[in-house]
C-alpha cells in the first residue's frame, strides 16, 4: 500500500469516529469533536504534502547546473560597420541641414505623375526615353531620379513661401535605371535632390550653393564649372562639374549632376505662381562624390554586399 492510500484509510476511520459523538454524554461530546477534528486536519495536510511530493517526482528534473560565468570573456564576434553610402549619405544630409535645407525621403515606388508629368515630360516626348527605368505589373515606377520629389516637395513646403519667403528642401535616396552595369554604371544608386524657391531666386544662388557644398564636402576650395543640358523640368538647364579636389591629387572635372532655373510649368502644377515666385532645382550622383573621396573605381562595389570591400570602411 502506498503511502498516500495508507492516509485514505486512516482518514476513513477518523470520519467513523464521528458516528460516535451521539453515543457519548453530552458534555464530553465538544471535547471528542474537537480532537477528531485535529487528527483529521493533520492526516488531510499529511495527504496534500505526499500528492505534492509525488508530482514533482513525476516531472523529469532540469540541469539546472549550467555553467553561468559573467565575467568570462565573451567568445571573439566580429562586428559589422556601416556602409560607406550610408556614412557619406549622412555627411551629405549634415552639410544641407546646416545651410538651412529641410530633409525628405523620396518613394522607392512611384507612379507616372511624379515621374514625369508633374515634371512638364510632354506626354510621348523622346526625354522620357532617357529614363528607362522597371515598371511593377501594377504600373508602377521605382523612381529613375529624386526629381519625382520636386512637385511632393513643393507642394509640402508651399506653406513656407507665405510664412518665410522661400522653399528649401533636399532629397537624398536611392534611384533605379535600366542600365547595362560596368565599372560606373549602377542600376541602383544614391541621388540627391535639391529644391529652392523664392522670389529672387537666380542661377547665381544655384551656382554658389552647389559650390559652397562641394567645398564643404571635400573640405577645400575648388572650382565649379557649367554646361548646357536640357532638361523638360527646367529652363534654362545646365550639368555642372567639379575641379577634382587637390587634395585627392585630382587633375581635371567631373561631372556631377543636373540644375537648373524650374520651369514655369513645374511651379504652376504645384499652385505656385512663376510669375511672383521663381525656383532652382539640382540632382547629383552621391555614389560618384563617395568615389573620388576613396579613389574607388568601381561603382559596383557598392551594391555588391563583398565583405572584403566593406570591411575598408
Ligand atoms: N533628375 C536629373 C537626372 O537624374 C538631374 C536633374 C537635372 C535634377 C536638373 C534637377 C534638375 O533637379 O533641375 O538626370
Amino acid at each position: 500500500m502506498s503511502e498516500i492510500e495508507k492516509l485514505k484509510s486512516e482518514l476513513k476511520n477518523i470520519n467513523a469516529e464521528y458516528a460516535k459523538i451521539k453515543d457519548l454524554p453530552p458534555e464530553q461530546r465538544g471535547e471528542f469533536g474537537r480532537q477528531i477534528n485535529t487528527k483529521k486536519q493533520a492526516i488531510l495536510a499529511k495527504i496534500a504534502e505526499a500528492e505534492e511530493a509525488l508530482e514533482s517526482e513525476n516531472v523529469e528534473p532540469i540541469d539546472i547546473s549550467a555553467p553561468t560565468a559573467p565575467n568570462q570573456p565573451l567568445p571573439e564576434v566580429k562586428l559589422g560597420s556601416k556602409h560607406p553610402l550610408m556614412v557619406e549619405l549622412k555627411r551629405v544630409i549634415e552639410i544641407y541641414s546646416d545651410m538651412g535645407f529641410n530633409v525628405i525621403e523620396p518613394n522607392q515606388l512611384d507612379d507616372e505623375f511624379h515621374m514625369f508629368d508633374s515634371l512638364n515630360f510632354a506626354q510621348g516626348h523622346p526625354a522620357r526615353d532617357g529614363y528607362d527605368t522597371f515598371r511593377t505589373s501594377e504600373g508602377f515606377i521605382p523612381p529613375a531620379h529624386t526629381s519625382t520629389m520636386q512637385h511632393r516637395a513643393l507642394m509640402k513646403y508651399k506653406q513656407d513661401l507665405e510664412n518665410n519667403g522661400q522653399i528649401a528642401v533636399v532629397v537624398p535616396g536611392r534611384v533605379f535605371r535600366n542600365e547595362d552595369a560596368d565599372a560606373t554604371h549602377e542600376h541602383t544608386f544614391y541621388q540627391c535632390e535639391g529644391v529652392f524657391v523664392s522670389k529672387t531666386a537666380n542661377m547665381g544662388q544655384l551656382f554658389g550653393v552647389l559650390k559652397r557644398f562641394f567645398e564643404l564636402y571635400y573640405g577645400e576650395q575648388l572650382e565649379l564649372r557649367t554646361q548646357p543640358g536640357y532638361f523638360p523640368f527646367t529652363e534654362p538647364s545646365a550639368e555642372f562639374l567639379i575641379e577634382k579636389p587637390a587634395s585627392l591629387g585630382g587633375k581635371g572635372w567631373l561631372e556631377m549632376g543636373g540644375c537648373g532655373m524650374i520651369h514655369p510649368n513645374v511651379l504652376k502644377m504645384a499652385g505656385i505662381d512663376p510669375e511672383v515666385y521663381h525656383g532652382f532645382a539640382w540632382g547629383g550622383g552621391i555614389d560618384r562624390l563617395v568615389m573620388l573621396k576613396y579613389g574607388l573605381s568601381d561603382v559596383r562595389y557598392f551594391e555588391s554586399g563583398k565583405l572584403d570591400f566593406l570591411e575598408e570602411f
